[in-house]
């Protein structure tokens, strides 16, 4: 038998290695951006078209590359930013593996062009499928300009699996921010097929959230900022009030690189804990500074995981420097924001990290699985991690309150001390009024006993209803405003709005794109209250994202739920006998009406001879 063992061509490794780091535009958005982060640029302009689909160019005014290295930087394990394994304790860059674009090269029609300041002309070349087609001198402002076009042009099943523009889209404006947030110093801006989604002026952090998150926040962020030798943390946390539905506006990063973290978001949300409402999220954008050789940022293709030394102290850390400055804003009374005895008298905390450790740590384990790349190892303790995961439910946190949560709600009302006035009260329900109770409860009568109408849940059920039928075949009517409404968004509202625009047309929206991160709202239902048209768009989108991350709904079906709860009646309002009567009747017309969209129930039934028994008759 002749030997069959061959090395793959290097194109084809190219293409499997970007298996792992390019998986979509975004992937590639974010390698380009960090290489002109690294490149010690002050200006950084990303340009996409199609979503990233055929066009992604990053252009900076950073250090550039000689002709020799702008040859050298396609070529896979080619870096310049580490030696030795030494290095990889000090990685101070974004990049370290000399992989992202030998695998860009692999998927993509590469044109860089490139200069040095010192070099009188730059560096054109040309590459595709990891083939150099042309090189050749050109004149160039100082700095990297790097175009990949028709990503996925020779891996069809790659690119067949993209999803549509504007979901595309969505990421990459997504992977922006994230380096836009950790780098307030440089000045950002993103152009999607002509048009400036994001134009930000270097400055404070500050300036940076409230130029990315919305003027909302710019009243509303209360400062962390704790130093010691182990570590820094800095950063900011909105105030309680600012919670929404989302978790979307929650950043960390350690030393400016974005990570993901749900043990550290736990942290921040214990910090917060009583003070905002459960299924709610807190925005932070947190900083942790700490030596490089205290951390594994080598354990994810993608780099967006990391493997800290020690995770327990960082987790203290940050819940209580957040707890500090809360208390500080007086914000909550508590002030037990020391950190734990235990863990503050412990060596790593307490002792400088000295050479002795130093070679201590190079022949451990973590040490080790730095020369093993793209061995993905998750951070094993996550397991231990009592309730870390039960922030994982709240995600989904409308749909995880089960019907028994809900009766054992309402019927805790139902105690002794309130039993009687309330059945005095039914009483009085005879003949065919109905008594509203806490503003948010129906009472009515019927033969076999008597049942609790949830207003708001019927209301939902009615409404979700009625929208189906207008997206089938009855477009609810548009009353055009006399005095149109504007609406600023951020810029990822902005696209996840226009996604929604011709469905929310048919549910008697019209709503049109502006510019300029502005939309006008142009009409609405006619029973929709002037001047409330705004706050329904914004809260309709705030609760659409909450729906985001639930595959098993489309779009239109987030839409439609979204839209039935914005618009439901809230609990206390009082509503008029003729209201009240309307709503059941809409109610007991709907094809189901025991129950929500969501799984809520509508009503409760207490049937006259279960309260015989109950009261030993
Ligand atoms: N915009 C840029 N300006 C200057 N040099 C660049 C730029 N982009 C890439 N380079 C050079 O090309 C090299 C290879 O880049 P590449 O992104 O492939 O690897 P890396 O950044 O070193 O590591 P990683 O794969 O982790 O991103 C870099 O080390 C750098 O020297
Ligand atoms: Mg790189």
């Amino acid at each position: 038998m002749p030997d069959i063992v061959q090395l793959l061509p290097e194109n084809i490794a190219n293409q499997i290695a970007a298996g792992e780091v390019i998986q979509r535009p975004a992937s590639a958005v974010k390698e380009l951006l960090e290489n002109a982060v690294d490149s010690g640029a002050t200006e950084i302009k990303l340009i996409v078209n199609d979503a990233g689909k055929s066009l992604i160019q990053v252009i900076d005014n950073g250090q550039g590359m000689s002709e020799t290295d702008a040859r050298m930087c396609f070529e896979r394990h080619a870096t310049s930013k580490i030696k030795n394994i030494e290095d990889l304790f000090h990685i101070k860059t974004m990049g370290f593996r000399g992989e992202a674009l030998a695998s860009i090269a692999g998927v993509a029609q590469v044109e860089l062009k490139t200069k040095k300041a010192e070099d009188l002309t730059g560096t054109y070349i040309e590459i595709e499928n990891s083939v150099v087609i042309t090189q050749q001198p050109v004149a160039t402002p100082q700095g990297t300009n790097i175009a990949m076009k028709n990503l996925f042009f020779n891996v069809p099943a790659r690119r067949n699996f993209l999803k549509s523009n504007p979901s595309e889209l969505r990421h990459i404006v997504d992977e922006f921010i994230r380096v836009a947030l950790g780098f307030p110093q440089i000045f950002f801006s993103l152009t999607s097929n002509g048009q400036q989604v994001f134009h930000l002026e270097k400055g404070s952090l500050k300036q940076r959230i409230v130029q990315i998150l919305g003027n909302n926040y710019s009243a509303k962020l209360v400062s962390v900022n704790e130093e010691t030798d182990y570590m820094n943390i800095y950063g900011f946390v909105g105030k309680p009030e600012t919670a929404k539905k989302t978790r979307g506006d929650q950043y960390f990063f350690v030393n400016n690189r974005f990570i993901k973290s749900a043990y550290l978001n736990h942290a921040v949300m214990n910090a917060f804990s009583d003070m905002i409402a459960k299924d709610s999220f807190p925005m932070y954008a947190l900083f942790i500074d700490l030596d490089p050789s205290r951390l594994d940022i080598n354990v994810h293709p993608t780099k967006q995981e990391i493997k800290f030394e020690d995770e327990k102290i960082i987790y203290a850390f940050v819940q209580s420097a957040v707890k500090h400055s809360l208390a500080q804003f007086s914000i909550t009374p508590t002030l037990d924001f020391d950190l734990d005895a235990s863990i503050q008298q412990s060596d790593a905390v307490s002792q400088p990290f000295t050479e002795d450790k130093r070679s201590a740590a190079s022949a451990s384990s973590l040490y080790k699985t730095f020369t093993q790349k793209h061995q993905a190892h998750f951070i094993e303790s996550k397991s231990q991690l009592k309730h870390w995961d039960e922030d994982k439910s709240l995600v989904n946190g409308q749909e995880s309150f089960s019907v028994k949560d809900f009766e054992k709600e309402e019927l805790k009302s139902f105690d002794i001390e309130n039993n009687f006035l309330e059945l005095k009260e039914i009483k009085k329900a005879t003949g065919d009024d109905l008594l509203q109770i806490h503003g948010t409860f129906i009472i009515a009568q019927n033969q076999k006993g008597f049942i609790v109408i949830h207003q708001q849940n019927a209301h939902e059920r009615i409404l979700y209803e009625r929208f189906v039928n207008a997206l089938k075949d009855k477009p609810i009517a548009t009353q055009r405003s006399l005095f149109p409404a504007t609406i600023e968004l951020t810029a990822s509202d902005c696209v996840l709005l226009n996604e929604l625009l011709n469905d929310l047309q048919l549910l008697g929206y019209l709503v049109e794109p502006f510019g300029n991160n502005t939309f006008v709202i142009q009409g609405t239902p006619a029973d929709v209250v002037d001047g409330n048209e705004k706050i329904t768009i914004d809260k309709m989108l705030e609760q659409y994202k909450h729906f985001s991350n639930d595959l098993k709904f489309s779009k239109r079906e987030k839409l439609l739920r979204s839209m039935a709860w914005q618009r439901s009646i809230k609990p206390g309002t009082p509503l008029s006998q003729k209201e009240m009567r309307g709503l059941c009747d809409d109610l007991f017309n709907c094809e189901i009406c025991n129950s929500t969209a969501n799984g809520k129930p509508t009503y409760l039934e207490f049937k006259k001879d279960d309260l015989d028994k109950m009261f030993g008759k």
